[in-house]
């Protein structure tokens, strides 16, 4: 089962170069929330790897679509959808995010939902399809339009109304889940809530004497598919250079020592959240494929329909075959062309 997630990356790749021609909507974890909640976090935490831009404001400026693919090798690399190069250094892939959305977006703030296409390899992750998103808000600043809430809104909608979409709606623990963005729009696009999981953030920073226990055990808010809570790097830890690594270790520890989450460790940390997402997008996989199928039996059939149109000859295995193609188009066109100099075109239509 785990070949699945792959191949299904490898679909959504081949659409992607046919510039949106044939749509094909592939299953993929999408997260949303509220400004600064900490969406990029909880991404880079399940990567295991330093590489998002992150940080106070809105940083996150256009979709990211992230694909992970587990590799056996221990060398590491990414590659973008907009550039040839290859990364081995997720220094420079930040550097390549934060070039690319300022291309797009400017420097001051704007926003585009036009996405950046990213596909990270590595040996120490899950295979998953990831959105990064920019978070809810309310207020314009710098050259943001007026109407940003909207904006942002419709390009959160846009990912999340999909059906194919598992919703990672996150939320801080140390503001009141009534208010939550990410679930009142979750709750918009699938009211039943068969695909939205719920990621509790910042558990570090709840007041004293307070805990998230009734969240996480969906007491405020339920939820079907339930809720994780995490504790990613602070503001201060990566400003100190605190690893991701660092932090899972301390994550796990404040977890286990901690009075009352202790005995909730299923529901608890990045490694549970990254296990929990594997299980969930392949459930969603499997429930989908049926109709992925579908549709690519369309599309190839059609593509080879317009094949014969040009008297093609469909077995084009080898340089043999692909030559006979081609001189097929070739004298096809070539007769058009000549039609038209002829002016027997013109007589025809
Ligand atoms: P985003 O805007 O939702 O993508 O949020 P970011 O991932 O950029 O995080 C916003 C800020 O919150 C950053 O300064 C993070 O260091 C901080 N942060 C995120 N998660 C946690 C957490 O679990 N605990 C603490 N203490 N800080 C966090
Ligand atoms: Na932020
Ligand atoms: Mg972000």
């Amino acid at each position: 089962m785990q070949g699945i997630i792959p191949l299904i990356n490898k679909i959504q790749e081949a659409l992607a170069t046919t510039s949106g021609r044939y749509e094909i909507e592939l299953p993929q974890l999408v997260v949303v929330g509220s400004q600064s909640c900490g969406k990029s976090s909880v991404l880079e935490s399940i990567v295991g790897k330093d590489f998002l831009p992150r940080g106070t404001g809105i940083v996150t400026r256009r979709p990211l679509v992230l694909q992970l693919y587990n590799i056996a090798t221990p060398k590491e690399y990414a590659f973008f959808g907009h550039l040839e190069k290859e990364f081995t250094s997720f220094t420079d892939i930040k550097e390549e995010i934060l070039r690319e959305t300022s291309r797009v977006c400017g420097d001051n703030k704007g926003v585009s939902t036009d996405p950046i296409f990213l596909k990270i390899y590595s040996n120490n992750v899950i295979n998953l399809t990831l959105v990064d998103l920019p978070g809810i808000t309310k207020n314009p600043v710098g050259d943001q339009p007026k109407d940003i809430e909207k904006q942002i809104n419709n390009l959160v909608f846009d990912f999340i109304s999909r059906e194919n979409t598992i919703i990672l709606a996150v939320s801080p623990a140390n503001a009141d889940l009534a208010n939550s963005d990410s679930l009142k729009m979750a709750r918009k696009v699938d009211p039943k809530g068969e695909r939205t999981f719920g990621i509790i953030t910042k558990v570090d920073l709840m007041d004293e004497g307070t805990d998230a226990l009734e969240l996480l055990q969906g007491e405020i808010y339920p939820l079907k598919l339930g809720y994780i809570g995490v504790v990613c790097r602070s503001q201060k830890g990566i400003n100190d250079g605190k690893s991701i690594s660092e932090s899972i270790k301390e994550e796990e520890k404040f977890f286990k020592t901690h009075p009352v989450y202790h005995k909730l460790s299923h529901n608890l940390g990045i490694r549970a959240l990254s296990a929990k997402l594997n299980t969930l997008l392949i459930r969603h996989i499997k429930r989908t494929l049926p109709q992925i199928r579908d549709k690519i039996t369309t599309i190839m059939t059609h593509k080879r329909q317009e094949l014969d149109a040009l008297g093609a000859d469909l077995d084009f295995e080898g340089p043999k075959g692909a030559k006979s193609v081609m001189l097929n188009i070739i004298s096809k066109y070539t007769t058009t062309f000549n039609n038209y100099i002829d002016g027997d075109f013109v007589k025809q239509s």
